[in-house]
């Protein structure tokens, strides 16, 4: 058993959940142990399949102090809570379990575009409508608010006026492909 072992939330696609997984797949310490997902129909958890990873889908009250969740972190043993698009807030008991253990990325540059309700293409369409030069992503340690933990790293993309909102989604996903693994990484270790 590897010295970290990594839970990761993921409500939807799931390809940072897979980037993430193929990222410490071979790793010496780290290890991608339980991917968890609020949504049974998400293609993260077939991601994480076919990668030989297990998986869990979890309904609201699952994920209640003393739930199945809890339950499954504790007996797994898992160090570190990754959020990859994953659309619930974090309860603050798992954030007490877990402190300074639970990270998320945020696809824009917070403080701005955050929120409740600020979650993929709702994202870009709002930067689009701002009229933003730039975009990003914010990796940062979850606390009990929406997207409002210490920031870890902050990486930009410059915009063009012609952009819509599926180029600047595909800006940022190079920046969360590129970068998000690699933090993580940073962290854990360097902790
Ligand atoms: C990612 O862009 C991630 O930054 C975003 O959801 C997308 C998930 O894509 N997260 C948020 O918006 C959280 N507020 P994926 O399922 O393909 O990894």
């Amino acid at each position: 058993m590897k010295k970290y072992r990594l839970a990761i939330f993921a409500s939807g696609n799931g390809s940072n959940a897979e980037n993430i997984a193929r990222h410490f797949s071979n790793h010496h310490s780290i290890e991608v142990a339980l991917l968890l997902s609020n949504n049974s129909a998400a293609q993260a958890l077939a991601k994480a399949n076919a990668l030989g990873i297990e998986t869990i889908a979890f309904g609201k009250a699952d994920f209640k102090e003393g739930g199945s969740v809890e339950q499954a972190l504790v007996e797994r043993g898992i160090t570190h809570l990754i959020l990859a698009g994953f659309l619930w807030l974090v309860p603050v008991f798992l954030i007490k379990r877990f402190p300074k253990r639970i990270i998320n990325i945020h696809p824009a540059l917070l403080p701005k575009f955050g929120g409740k309700g600020m979650y993929g293409r709702h994202v870009h369409e709002a930067v689009k409508m701002a009229g933003e030069q730039e975009s990003g992503i914010t990796i940062h340690i979850v606390n009990e608010r929406f997207d409002e933990g210490q920031p870890l790293l902050q990486a930009k993309c410059e915009l063009l006026p012609g952009d819509g909102v599926e180029e600047i989604a595909s800006k940022v996903q190079e920046l969360e492909y590129k970068h998000y693994p690699a933090a993580i990484e940073r962290w854990i270790v360097g902790a």
